[in-house]
């Protein structure tokens, strides 16, 4: 499958490039850029990034592995990420989550047939006062209890 970016994005690769002397080095930034137009990293993203700076694809992969906010896999509309360390988990986090699973339809780590949701665990995200809590695309939101939940999923509904 061939791969493409909007020129937009092809111009700011192209400035990104010249800042770094190094080619590696300008991976991660390219990858955000990637992920702001598509959303997310798919394989041939990852292998355009590849060729771009010169490295072999393996490399793209474990950079991604490395940083979950760069997605590999296509994430919908609103994007619950749950916290399951342990302050969370210790104030009912487990049940937020399986509340979210119930309310959605989905299990962890799926996204919905219609692309609205997607469900992930994630590790602490230093907002541990306000636990048990969750991201939702750019905000923290906490802390929660399965009413609030209700309350939150029926105002994107
Ligand atoms: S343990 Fe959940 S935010 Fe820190």
């Amino acid at each position: 499958m061939s791969f493409s970016l909007s020129e937009q994005t092809e111009a700011k690769i192209d400035q990104v490039m010249q800042r770094y002397p190094e080619k590696r080095a300008a991976t991660l930034p390219i990858l955000h850029l990637i992920q702001e137009e598509k959303g997310w990293i798919s394989d041939e993203a990852q292998n355009y990034v590849a060729q771009r700076v010169e490295v072999p694809p393996i490399k793209i992969r474990e950079v991604l592995s490395f940083y979950t906010l760069l997605h590999t896999r296509k994430i919908g509309k609103f994007h619950f990420q749950v916290c399951r360390t342990v302050a969370c988990t210790l104030r009912g986090g487990k049940s937020i989550l399986q509340h979210l699973e119930k309310k959605l339809g989905i299990k962890s780590g799926e996204t919905s047939a219609d692309g609205m949701f997607t469900l992930t665990e994630v590790e602490c995200l230093a907002a541990c006062e306000i636990a048990p809590m969750l991201q939702l695309n750019d905000d923290y939101i906490g802390p929660l209890t399965p009413e609030k939940l209700d309350e939150l999923i029926d105002g994107l509904k």
